[in-house]
């Protein structure tokens, strides 16, 4: 005799790229979310208020360091001419230092920005375009996985930027397969330039995630206020609260939102309830943490060689120059 099965059926929204992501954390244990969720428009400026923060030292010492070490950067990068590719570019603040560096050095860049806001990447060409004569901006909208395929062709050599310590926020197999996606974009003697946090004390980076003014919290609670207005959910966002916890272990800073009671949210474009107990955590981000030795290991394992790096006088943010083998 045959079992008649049961067929169970989602709703369509559990099959968009959201959908799918918030059903499956939320329904998890322990819960989580992606980091992903916090990038709608009002995720993206609250992230560019924390990267003006006091206790956000993140941008503001990358900054410094190609300040100090633009020129040196292009002379080790070898010989020219180079065209400059960034991926999550944004609003390539930082980036304009290194394309003045690549301007003195071969008069004219091409840069190709690739990242998933078309706002920010019309912003960085006219400041780019304005600001330096002698770059050509070529931008190309693309999430990151997409954005590696837009790698333009070989004919020039070609500098792959990954600053801003993005590559952090994935664990550390898959910060190899996002470096090995773009090695495999690349021909021996391209370059990747990577960006990466350094681990110091605990108390620095644990103000860094949780700063005084609360910008943070607002970032990370942000992603709950995303899911009430694109699925329909009720989440209070007082009724949660933002939490950051140094990893020794795992060199990571983790990001959560604490439920503050014990309640229940629905989700109806998902046709789910979800339970929280008291004190229960969605873990929103991880941000791992660097030692020239382990960030070392990744970009080999990507199928890269360490040229050159350069830091802060405190060390405490590196930034990695490194050739396709
Ligand atoms: C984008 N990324 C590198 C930031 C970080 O530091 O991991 C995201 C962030 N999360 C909280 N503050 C900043």
């Amino acid at each position: 005799m045959q079992i008649p099965s049961t067929v169970l059926t989602l709703p369509e929204a559990a099959s968009t790229p959201i959908g799918a992501e918030v059903y499956r954390g939320l329904t998890d244990m322990p819960k989580h979310l992606s980091p992903w969720l916090f990038y709608d428009e009002r995720g993206s400026q609250l992230f560019e208020a924390i990267t003006r923060l006091p206790e956000y030292y993140l941008t503001r010492t990358e900054h410094g360091i190609f300040a100090r070490n633009a020129d040196e950067i292009l002379e080790y990068a070898g010989c020219l001419p180079l065209t400059i590719v960034e991926l999550g570019a944004g609003t390539a603040e930082k980036t304009g230092l290194l394309l003045q560096a690549a301007v003195r050095r071969q008069s004219r860049v091409d840069y190709v920005p690739i990242d998933v806001s078309e706002t920010a990447l019309d912003a960085a060409k006219q400041h780019l375009e304005a600001e330096i004569p002698g770059v050509r901006v070529a931008a190309r909208v693309a999430d990151y996985t997409q954005g590696i395929a837009e790698i333009p062709s070989p004919g020039r050599r070609r500098m792959v930027l990954y600053i801003g310590s993005s590559i952090g926020n994935f664990e550390p197999a898959d910060g190899v397969r996002v470096l090995r996606e773009v090695r495999r974009r690349l021909v021996p003697g391209d370059l990747l330039l990577l960006g990466v946090d350094h681990v110091k004390d605990a108390p620095t980076l644990l103000r860094a995630y949780d700063d005084e003014a609360g910008v943070t919290a607002e970032f990370n609670k942000n992603m709950l206020t995303r899911i009430n207005r694109e699925l329909g959910a009720n989440f209070n966002t007082r009724l949660f609260r933002h939490r950051a916890k140094w990893n020794a272990e795992q060199s990571r800073i983790e990001i959560y939102l604490d439920s503050v009671i014990a309640q229940r949210v629905s989700i109806p474009a998902l046709d789910l309830e979800v339970k929280f107990a008291r004190g229960e955590a969605i873990h929103t981000e991880s941000s791992y943490k660097f030692t020239p030795e382990s960030i070392g290991a990744i970009i080999e394992r990507a199928g890269f060689a360490v040229t050159q790096s350069w830091t802060d006088e405190r060390d405490w943010f590196g930034v990695y120059l490194a050739a396709s083998r």
